[in-house]
């Protein structure tokens, strides 16, 4: 396999792909943005130059740089109209048809010898590597919200990723600027594994009476030296994420310590999901 990375195909125009097409375009990286719909597409580009935009008013972009970012910057409604990628990361939402149906575009669009990643951050990487030609090119690479910001990407090996494939995700992380860390292809991964527990007991010890919202992030806050306590990272998240998350979790490793709060599913059936509809946890 030739390690040279230089076209990153990003499949998903949200939140997530916006902010993973962004850090790869300061990377220097050529950068095809990919959705179904021109609308969602033409939001991605401009949450793009936005972020690129607070680079340069933080002085972490000068002018010549942002245009010369965005001049790399092209995008697509079909993966099949994109020609000769050397990665294809998918970062649509959770959804393991949508995500399986993209890998067999990804399988035939990227050049042979890339890289097909996932940022799936619940879904086997086994599974969706399974419905490909190249199970060995195909691996987890998730990214923490919001991207430009956070350091990390956890990289996740299915049962089949070659050795090859891993070392080019590592670097590919590494020039965008990211530490990374590997896990193995179990539920959670690393960090939902620990930190999905941690916030669906800040919802038992609420829905008990134990503390006030605001008392239990404060407490976790300073208390644990967190940027955010755990219900207000929760709505920032997405309580519907954080439950899938949770039910994952819950069905996969088989222990009742790992059950979803009533609490939280309560909220996600009333359709509060936090930061992204205005009520979760708090109002918004
Ligand atoms: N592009 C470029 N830079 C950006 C940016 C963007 N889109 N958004 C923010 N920034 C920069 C800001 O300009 C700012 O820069 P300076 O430090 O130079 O001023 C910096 O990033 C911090 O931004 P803000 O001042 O807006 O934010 P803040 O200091 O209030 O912090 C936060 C906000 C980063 C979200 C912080 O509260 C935090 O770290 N929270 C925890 C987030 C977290 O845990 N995320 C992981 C969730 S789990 C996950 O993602 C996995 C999963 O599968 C669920």
């Amino acid at each position: 396999m030739s390690n040279e990375i230089n076209h990153v195909m990003v499949v998903g125009a949200g939140q997530m792909g916006a902010g993973i097409a962004q850090v790869a375009l300061v990377a220097g990286l050529k950068v095809t943005l990919v959705d179904v719909s021109p609308e969602v597409v033409a939001k991605g580009r401009a949450k793009i130059e936005a972020g690129l935009a607070k680079m340069v008013e933080k002085a972490k972009l000068n002018d010549a740089k942002l245009k010369d970012a965005i001049a790399r910057l092209s995008t697509a409604n079909a993966i099949l109209d994109v020609k000769g990628a050397d990665v294809g990361i998918e970062a649509v939402s959770e959804n393991e048809e949508l995500k399986k149906k993209i890998f067999k575009d990804l399988d035939a669009a990227v050049r042979l010898g890339g890289v097909l990643a996932t940022n799936t951050s619940s879904i086997p990487i086994t599974r969706i590597a399974a419905t490909t030609k190249r199970p060995e090119a195909v691996i987890g690479m998730h990214f923490m919200n919001p991207v430009p910001v956070m350091a990390l990407v956890e990289i996740i090996r299915g049962a089949a990723t070659s050795d090859e494939t891993y070392a080019a995700t590592r670097a590919l992380a590494e020039k965008m600027g990211k530490t990374t860390v590997v896990s193995k292809d179990f539920p959670g991964f690393i960090v939902n594994r620990v930190l999905i527990p941690m916030l669906n007991e800040a919802c038992f010890a609420l829905m008990e009476g134990l503390a006030s919202a605001e008392d239990i992030d404060t407490a976790m806050k300073l208390g644990t030296n967190q940027p955010m306590g755990p219900l207000a990272l929760a709505d920032f998240i997405g309580l519907d994420t954080v439950l899938s998350i949770a039910q994952v979790l819950h069905a996969g490793l088989g222990e009742s310590k790992y059950r979803p709060c009533p609490l939280l599913r309560q909220y996600v059936e009333a359709g509060w999901l936090g930061k992204k509809t205005g009520r979760g946890f708090y109002k918004y």
